[in-house]
């Protein structure tokens, strides 16, 4: 169980560059499929496939595509965000400001010209050298039984993410969520670079890969187990968690 908790504790997500000249092993790729394979999904109904991209030329192609943040991205980004590492260790939910770009940290400057420049990014300055590339599609055609706007089949892909996570965590692969590879404006060019069907949309993509030697990775927060756990009534926070999960 230790094992458990050490393995969830240790899976971070990876902000930082990846060695492009260190692939993935192919044996640590079959492992993160087969995780995937395993998710629970509403049903059983294994609403996803995935596009395992290595291809350095391909890599490259999608590099080149522009990615622009709207401004409701701007906004409801900005209210997650804390400006220092002591503000976020007392928050203990969201993430640090730095790392974005300073006009996106900035609610006045989100009208400017500058602004509007570096709202419009090549996918490059995501990829960050990634050697491998997942792009997660979730199958329109199928649907979790009457369930409103088919959240219950989102879940689930909720479910193969993180499967996926803890796998390539456990083999010491570093993994980031590509958010915006599901926005609806890369969609089209996605689809025709990867071949896709048309049923098929992207529901997040994943990069892959080994940090570089230097890197250094921000620090992360969680809320106390008695902040979100309540035991009979709601308010009442009884759990502070075990020695085993502190
Ligand atoms: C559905 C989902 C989408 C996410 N999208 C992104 C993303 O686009 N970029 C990113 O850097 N992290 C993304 N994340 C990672 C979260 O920001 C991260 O899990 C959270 O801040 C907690 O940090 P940790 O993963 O290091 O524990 C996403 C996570 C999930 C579950």
């Amino acid at each position: 169980m230790t094992d458990l908790v050490g393995l969830l504790r240790s899976r971070r997500s990876a902000r930082v560059p990846f060695d492009p000249a260190r692939p993935i092993a192919p044996g640590d790729l079959d492992l993160i499929l087969e995780a995937a394979r395993w998710a629970p999904t509403p049903h059983n109904m294994q609403n996803f496939e995935i596009v395992v991209v290595d291809d350095a030329a391909l890599l490259e192609s999608l590099g080149e595509i522009p990615t622009t943040v709207s401004p409701e991205f701007l906004r409801e980004n900005y209210a997650q965000l804390s400006f220092s590492e002591e503000e976020l260790a007392r928050r203990k939910v969201g993430i640090l400001g730095a790392g974005f770009p300073p006009s996106w940290l900035d609610p006045a400057a989100w009208e400017s010209p500058l602004a509007g420049t570096e709202r419009t990014r090549k996918l490059q300055s995501s990829l960050l050298g990634c050697p491998m590339l997942l792009v997660v599609l979730y199958d329109t055609g199928r649907r979790a039984p009457a369930s409103q706007g088919d959240a219950l089949g989102l879940i689930g892909l909720g479910c193969v993410l993180e499967n996926m996570w803890l796998a390539a965590q456990s083999r010491g692969i570093s993994l980031q969520v590509l958010a915006t590879l599901a926005g609806g404006d890369l969609g089209p060019v996605l689809a025709k670079l990867l071949n896709t069907p048309d049923r098929m949309r992207v529901a997040f993509g994943c990069r892959l890969g080994y940090p570089l030697a230097d890197s250094v990775e921000g620090p992360r927060v969680r809320r106390d187990t008695g902040g979100f756990a309540f035991h009979n009534v709601y308010g009442n926070a009884d759990f502070s968690g075990s020695p085993d999960t502190r």
